[in-house]
């Protein structure tokens, strides 16, 4: 019964068939997926990347075939013909093709398979290491083949997209010249020119800028980027980017093309409209101080509430409202101007409505959980019915001023909690940014993928253009030096650089930054001024940008753009938590492919070839 695929010709897939064609014969090709042995009739789901259909083999009616079906095991690869018939009373409602199986009367072997290492299914018990290690079983399971398709669909809507929108898909090098700053890079030692290197690209952002200034208008890209960062869930050395650069724009043009790709990729891909939740066609801007100041980050989760409040000012006006603790760092602030952009200390609080029930030993609990990430403690304190606070270390020294404030400023009302933090502004921002998800968790607020009113768009906007940079005392781009600065900040460059807000956006989804942008710098006096408030000599802006700075001076058009995940956009599009699922391929947290083992020494003859000397 073995034969070559040549003699049979597959008329149908295994997700296929359905009860108008019972009768049809059918010839389908396949992995064994499932086996129930009843005797005189063996039972075997067949298995592709469409879906499952069930076989049956019946000694009443073809014995040859049922001895073919008794030596199958899981995973062989097989081709059968046979007739489509009525499953009966036995339809499975929860399969596609559950109304109907295939009464085979030809079968043939294709291939044997050794007992795989874990079962082929969606509720598989394996290990993420043993399921990386045999990836090619583990993507034979079908929610990963669906997630594939959804990668391939929705490469496809950009594709058809920006073409549509006159855009060119244009590529560029990944060996490219190493400068320092940025994201780290891997590099590439070259041969030809022994101890030199390239570094592989961590985006192409230079070169995209460079194909504005060669005039070609609008670019885009589906463009892998290569970064040696920490990993994490939402973090992989080598991602996947829809890069595009656009001239004569502003922001708000930058944001209407992307909306209108993000509009068409839920539409073609899940088929959901946005134009329900955003019937203007636009998603919503915030500027980053203000999601900084509400939600302790730059990439909120607007699913669910538990803002912050920032107390800081209050705290200055009250000369720290009697409560040791806040009077002394109250006395730091020799001015009352509160400035956003330096490390310092703050103030914030988060307000928990009283239908949220936390005992004092979950509060406990929570104290301890947030001195993991550094806080010093959690001060506390529940709002009584006629708006004191009792269970809370504050409770007898706050002045009446100062609790009414508070109680004013967070919207406490009678049996609510407040949950404190005060310290630098790093560790508060981000104890207070992650309690809130925490609790979000907690307290069962954030949706479930597929529910409705899950998809929460937010551009955050109007960032700063630098940050302090604390080792070396200098103002470093807080993204890259290229980004246009708000015209009206532009004169803050000479007298305070941390105040001066750029057109820098990101775009974030449920929490998760999406993408980031900006619009660039053309202007070569602005450029002057930014590199000097960064403390950069000439020489050394040519030394690090030398070709960029060049191309500038020969007519760049006023330009900018973003680029989006590619792979995070698919993991929230797929409704899953980790970037692994759906990159076809992916590395572990350590940066290894547990596949192939990756990365391995090699021979030193190679090495000695490019100069490199290793001592480990
Ligand atoms: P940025 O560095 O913000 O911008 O990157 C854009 C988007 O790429 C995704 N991303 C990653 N995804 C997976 N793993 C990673 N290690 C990783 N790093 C980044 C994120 C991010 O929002 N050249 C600029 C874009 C521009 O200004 O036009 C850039 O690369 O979703």
């Amino acid at each position: 019964m073995s034969r070559f695929i040549d003699d049979l010709k597959r008329t149908h897939t295994c997700g296929e068939l359905r009860e108008q064609d019972i009768g049809q014969e059918a010839v389908l090709f396949g992995w064994v997926d499932g086996y129930r042995d009843k005797g005189g009739c063996i039972f075997v789901d067949l298995r592709d990347r469409d879906g499952v259909t069930q076989l049956v083999f019946d000694l009443q009616v073809n014995e040859g075939p049922l001895k073919v079906a008794r030596t199958l095991r899981l995973e062989w690869v097989i081709g059968v013909r046979g007739r489509v018939r009525d499953r009966g009373t036995m339809r499975n409602p929860r399969m596609p093709t559950g109304a109907i199986e295939i009464l085979v009367d030809d079968i043939t072997v294709f291939n044997q398979a050794e007992t795989p290492p874990f079962v082929v299914q969606d509720d598989v018990k394996a290990s993420e290491e043993l399921r990386l290690q045999f990836r090619y079983l583990d993507l034979r399971r079908p929610t990963l083949q669906k997630v594939l398709r959804t990668r391939h669909r929705t490469n496809q809507v950009v594709r058809n997209y920006f073409d549509g929108q006159g855009f060119l898909e244009l590529e560029t090098p990944f060996m490219v010249k190493y400068t320092p700053g940025g994201a780290r890079n891997f590099v590439v030692p070259s041969r030809i020119q022994p101890g030199k290197f390239y570094a592989l690209a961590e985006s192409p952002q230079l070169y995209k800028q460079l194909f504005m200034v060669a005039g070609m208008d609008r670019y885009f890209q589906i463009v892998k980027c290569f970064r040696d960062e920490d990993l994490r869930l939402d973090r992989q050395p080598e991602f996947t980017q829809i890069d595009m650069e656009m001239s004569f724009v502003t922001q708000d043009d930058i944001f209407r093309v992307i909306e209108g790709l993000i509009f068409r990729i839920w539409k073609e891909v899940l088929d959901v409209d946005l134009l329900e939740a955003y019937p203007s066609g636009r998603f919503p801007q915030m500027p980053f101080y203000e999601s900084m100041a509400r939600f302790g980050n730059d990439k909120p989760d607007l699913r669910f509430g538990l803002e912050h409040t920032d107390l800081t000012g209050l705290v200055i006006d009250h000369r720290g409202g009697g409560i040791p603790l806040l009077q002394s760092l109250a006395d730091k602030f020799t001015s009352g101007r509160y400035r956003q952009d330096l490390p310092q200390e703050i103030v914030k609080a988060m307000r928990i409505p009283a239908e949220h029930k936390l005992s004092r030993k979950e509060v406990d609990r929570l104290e301890d959980f947030v001195k993991g990430m550094g806080a010093q403690g959690m001060a506390r304190a529940k709002v009584a019915p006629e708006g004191g606070w009792t269970q809370s270390p504050f409770a007898k020294v706050v002045t009446p001023a100062f609790r009414d404030a508070v109680n004013a400023a967070t919207g406490a009302s009678p049996g609510d909690l407040l949950l404190f933090q005060i310290g630098k502004e790093p560790v508060v921002q981000t104890v207070m940014a992650n309690l809130r998800l925490h609790l979000g968790k907690k307290f069962g607020l954030i949706p479930e993928f597929g529910s409705g009113g899950q998809w929460r768009f937010l551009w955050v906007v109007a960032p700063p253009l630098f940050e302090w940079d604390e080792e070396n005392q200098v103002w470093a781009a807080a993204h890259h030096a290229f980004t246009r600065p708000y015209d009206e900040d532009v004169p803050l460059l000479e007298t305070d650089p941390g105040m001066v807000r750029c057109y820098r956006y990101d775009l974030v989804l449920n929490g998760v930054e999406l993408g980031g942008g900006s619009v660039r710098l053309h202007d070569s006096k602005v450029q002057a001024a930014v590199f000097k408030a960064m403390g950069l000599r000439d020489d050394d802006a040519r030394e690090k940008f030398g070709f960029l700075l060049d191309a500038l001076k020969y007519g760049a058009p006023p330009h900018g753009g973003i680029a989006l995940g590619m792979d995070r956009l698919c993991m929230l599009v797929s409704g899953r938590e980790s970037l692994r699922d759906v990159i076809p391929f992916p590395k572990t947290q350590r940066g290894s492919c547990l596949m192939t083992d990756a990365p391995t020494p090699i021979d030193p003859a190679l090495l000695e070839d490019v100069r490199i000397v290793t001592t480990v």
